[in-house]
């Protein structure tokens, strides 16, 4: 983590040197008076905007490559949201300079290794949500994990990447062979990590393993920017719906618990 965040400060004091950050002093005058080392999120004064960040279309095919490798860095929550973020860096400049891209670090394993919620949605959701009002939030974040539930990841596109050694800003070694498929059914780091496991063959802590979760990194990444692009172009429609047999336990369980998973994967019908 200390060296992650070394390098990430590092990249932050030089964009910053390069182009003005859009809100606050003017970055150029800051970096002469007080150089480069002052030059980052703490040479900011005043606040933060709460109304959502602006979005461009952004390139799902590069999401894919970052999130890839940011997961090597540290972790799949972080990796998923860097990805983003940092092509918004890249493309928009100004207030994404001033969030700090390793914030989404606790979500990895499902937030800190629990194995609850699966930390490539949570930082895609982060980042969406930056740029998201708060009904559009909840739109896009239930397509993406109602899509994530019955994707089989990781996905061809990431695989034949990865089999070529195309991931070019992985700097760590990663295998590059197939793997299988797997379908989770369920947003859980825990679900989606155990079957995957049980069908591979390949325990939690192999290579290979780490390279699934590496991979379908990528994948949540590359389909949250598809969602943006589509909704930043009016044209989000929501798809997904709750299975046939959730539908009816939720005609008489809607108002004593919370969600839309498949309940079957934890309660016996009745
Ligand atoms: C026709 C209405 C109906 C449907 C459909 C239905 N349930 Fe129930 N369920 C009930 C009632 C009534 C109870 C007992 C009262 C209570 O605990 O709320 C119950 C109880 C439960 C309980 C608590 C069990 C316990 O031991 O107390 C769970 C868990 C549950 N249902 C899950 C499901 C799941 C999963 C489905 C779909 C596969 C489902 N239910 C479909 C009406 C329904
Ligand atoms: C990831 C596992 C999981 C999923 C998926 C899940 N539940 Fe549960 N549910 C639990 C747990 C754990 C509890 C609390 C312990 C218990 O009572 O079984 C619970 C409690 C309940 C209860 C109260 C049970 C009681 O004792 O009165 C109901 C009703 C219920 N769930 C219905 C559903 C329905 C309907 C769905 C699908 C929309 C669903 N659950 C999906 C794990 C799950």
């Amino acid at each position: 983590m200390a060296d992650l965040e070394k390098a990430l400060e590092k990249e932050v004091s030089r964009r910053s040197f390069l182009k003005t950050t859009g809100i606050g002093l003017g970055v150029a005058a800051g970096a002469l008076v007080f150089g480069t080392g002052m030059v980052g999120a703490q040479a900011q004064t005043g606040t933060v905007a709460e109304a959502p960040l602006p979005y461009v279309e952004l390139d799902p095919e590069e999401a894919r490559l970052r999130g890839h490798a940011g997961y090597y860095q540290a972790g799949c929550s972080f990796g998923a949201f860097y990805a983003i973020a940092s092509m918004l860096r890249d493309k928009v400049g100004g207030p994404y300079n001033q969030i700090p891209l390793r914030m989404l670090g606790y979500g990895r394993g499902g937030f800190a290794n629990w194995g609850t919620i699966c930390g490539a949605l949570n930082g895609a959701s982060a980042a969406i949500n930056l740029v998201c009002p708060d009904a559009d939030t909840n739109k896009l974040v239930a397509e993406l994990l109602g899509w994530y539930t019955r994707f089989p990841f990781p996905s061809a596109e990431a695989t034949a990447i990865g089999v070529a050694g195309g991931f070019k800003y992985t700097t760590k070694q990663y295998p590059k062979i197939e793997l299988v498929t797997s379908v989770s059914d369920s947003p859980l780091c825990h679900a989606s990590n155990a079957k995957w496991i049980a069908k591979s063959g390949f325990l939690l802590p192999s290579p290979e393993r780490k390279e699934r979760c590496a991979r379908l990194t990528g994948d949540v990444a590359a389909k949250a920017v598809e969602l943006l692009n589509a909704w930043k172009a009016g044209k989000f429609v929501a798809t997904f719906k709750v299975d046939d047999q959730t539908a009816g336990c939720l005609s008489c369980h809607a108002e004593d618990q919370e969600g839309k998973m498949a309940c079957v994967s934890c309660h016996e019908p009745h």
